[in-house]
C-alpha cells in the first residue's frame, strides 16, 4: 500500500491535516490507535482562537462550529473577593474567542473526510515508523504503507517522536506541581463568560459547551485521581473557589464526565528529521490555563500543509526545511502565555506569603492597565507571528 503522506493519530492534527491535503489534491491514510466512538467522546478542549475558526470555516468544516458554537467577546478573572473582565471587544477590536468542544471539531473532520471517500483506520495496532532518512514506511498489524512523507500527529505519548533517533532533539520541559480535575456537567452556565478563578484553596475554571452544558476545572494535588473526587466534594470545592463573588451563586446538576489531567510545559526541537514531521501534542503540550494547545496543532498543520503543497507541486522542500522554525515561534508565544497564565492563577506550595503578595499585585496590574490587560486579550485570542 502506498500514499503520499502517512499520518499517524486522528486528533485534531492528524485529521486536519488530512482534510487540508485532500482539498489540496494530495492523498493520506490516517492511523489511529483508538476507536472512532472514542476519539469522537474524549472530552478534552473548548477554546477556539479565531484563527482555527478561521482556518476551519475555509476548510469548509465550519458550518456546525459557525451555528453551535459560542462567540465570546471577554472573559472574568476573579479574585480577592471581586470579578474582573478581560473586555477582548475594546482591548483588540474584532478578535474573539468560539467555545466549541475539541471532539465535536472531531467529529466534523471525520464527517467530512469520510464524505470525501478519505482512509482513516481505527484501531489500528502496532504503528511503527521505519527508514525515516529516505523511503518512510509505517507498519501496522501486518500492513506496509510506504509513504513519501510521514506526519506524526500522534499525541504526547505517541510512537513518532520516541521513533526520531536519540541525541537528534532537544527537549525543554517543565512540570508543574498540580494537575486540573476536568467536570461536565449538565447544567446551564452559571456565568455568560469564562470565570478564571484565584484563591487560597486554589484555582478554578467555570467554561461551557452548551446553553445547557458546564464545563469546569479545579486546582488538584499532581497525584489525585477522579475517585478522590465524589460529586459532592466537587460541587462543595467548586462553590468554595467560584462563589467568592457578592450575588453569585453556582448552578449545579448531573456530573457526566470527570478526569484528571497533569499540567506540564514540553518542547521538542526541531519539529522534524528526515522525512518525519512532528504536529500538535506530539512536538510541544502547553498547561491548558491559556487554551492555547488545540489552537497551535492547527496552527501546525496550516503550515505543514502550504509545505507538503509546494514540495508535491514541483519538488520545492524550502518550506518544508523550515517547518519547524515557522512552527516554533508561536509555539514559543503560546509556551510563555501558558506558563505566564498558569503561575499568575494557581497557587503553589512553595510560595510563601510574599510571593502570594507578588502574585496579587500582579493580577492586580493585569486588571487596572489597559496595556497589561491588551497582553493579555491578545494572547487569549491568538497572537499570529
Ligand atoms: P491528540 O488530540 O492527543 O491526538 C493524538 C491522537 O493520536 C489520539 O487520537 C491518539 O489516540 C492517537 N495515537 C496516540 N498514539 C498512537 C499510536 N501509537 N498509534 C496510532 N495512534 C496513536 N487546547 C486548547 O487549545 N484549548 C483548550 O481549551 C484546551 N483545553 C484542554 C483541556 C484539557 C483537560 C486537556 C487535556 C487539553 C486541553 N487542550 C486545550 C489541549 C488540546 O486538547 C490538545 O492540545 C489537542 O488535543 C492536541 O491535538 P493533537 O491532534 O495534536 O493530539
Ligand atoms: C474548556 O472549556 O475546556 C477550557 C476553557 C479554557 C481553558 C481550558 C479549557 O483555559
Amino acid at each position: 500500500m502506498r500514499t503520499q503522506v502517512g499520518i499517524i493519530g486522528a486528533g485534531p492534527a492528524g485529521l486536519l491535516l488530512s482534510h487540508l491535503l485532500h482539498l489540496r489534491g494530495i492523498s493520506s491514510v490516517v492511523l489511529e490507535r483508538r476507536s472512532r466512538d472514542y476519539v469522537e467522546r474524549r472530552v478534552r478542549a473548548g477554546v477556539l482562537e479565531q484563527g482555527t475558526v478561521d482556518t476551519l470555516v475555509a476548510a469548509g468544516v465550519g458550518e456546525r462550529m459557525l451555528r453551535e458554537g459560542l462567540p465570546h467577546h471577554g472573559i472574568e478573572l476573579r479574585y480577592g473577593g471581586a470579578g474582573h473582565r478581560i473586555p477582548f471587544e475594546k482591548l483588540v477590536p474584532g478578535r474573539a474567542i468560539t467555545v466549541y468542544g475539541q471532539q465535536e471539531v472531531v467529529k466534523d473532520l471525520i464527517a467530512a473526510r469520510l464524505e470525501a471517500g478519505g482512509d482513516l483506520r481505527f484501531e489500528v495496532e502496532d504503528v511503527a515508523l521505519h527508514s525515516l532518512e529516505d523511503r518512510p514506511y509505517l507498519t501496522f498489524g501486518g500492513e506496509r504503507l510506504d509513504c513519501d512523507v510521514i506526519a506524526g500527529c500522534d499525541g504526547f505519548h505517541g510512537v513518532s517522536r520516541p521513533a526520531v533517533p536519540e541525541g537528534v532533539l532537544t527537549t525543554y520541559e517543565r512540570e508543574y506541581p498540580f494537575a486540573w480535575l476536568g467536570i461536565l456537567a449538565q447544567v446551564a452556565p452559571s456565568s455568560e463568560e469564562l470565570i478564571y478563578a484565584r484563591g487560597e484553596r486554589g484555582f478554578a475554571l467555570h467554561s461551557m459547551r452548551s446553553p445547557t452544558l458546564s464545563r469546569f476545572y479545579l486546582q488538584v494535588p499532581p497525584d489525585a485521581v477522579a475517585e478522590d473526587w465524589p460529586d459532592g466534594r466537587v460541587w462543595d470545592e467548586l462553590k468554595a473557589r467560584l462563589e467568592t463573588v457578592p450575588g453569585f451563586t453556582l448552578a449545579t446538576g448531573e456530573i457526566v464526565e470527570k478526569s484528571v489531567t497533569p499540567m506540564r510545559s514540553y518542547v521538542v526541537e526541531p519539529m522534524q528529521y528526515g522525512r518525519l514531521y512532528l504536529a500538535g501534542d506530539a512536538a510541544h503540550i502547553v498547561p491548558p490555563t491559556g487554551a492555547k494547545g488545540l489552537n497551535l496543532a492547527v496552527a501546525d498543520v496550516r503550515v505543514l500543509t502550504e509545505a507538503l503543497a509546494a514540495y508535491f507541486r514541483d519538488g520545492s522542500a524550502g518550506l518544508l526545511d523550515g517547518y519547524s522554525a515557522a512552527c516554533l515561534k508561536r509555539v514559543w508565544r503560546a509556551q510563555h502565555f501558558s506558563w505566564w497564565m498558569t503561575t499568575l492563577l494557581h497557587t503553589f506550595d512553595s510560595d510563601d506569603a510574599y510571593g502570594r503578595r507578588l502574585q496579587l499585585s500582579y493580577l492586580d496590574y493585569v486588571t487596572s492597565s489597559e496595556a497589561a490587560a491588551t497582553t493579555l486579550a491578545e494572547n487569549y485570542v491568538g497572537y499570529e507571528w
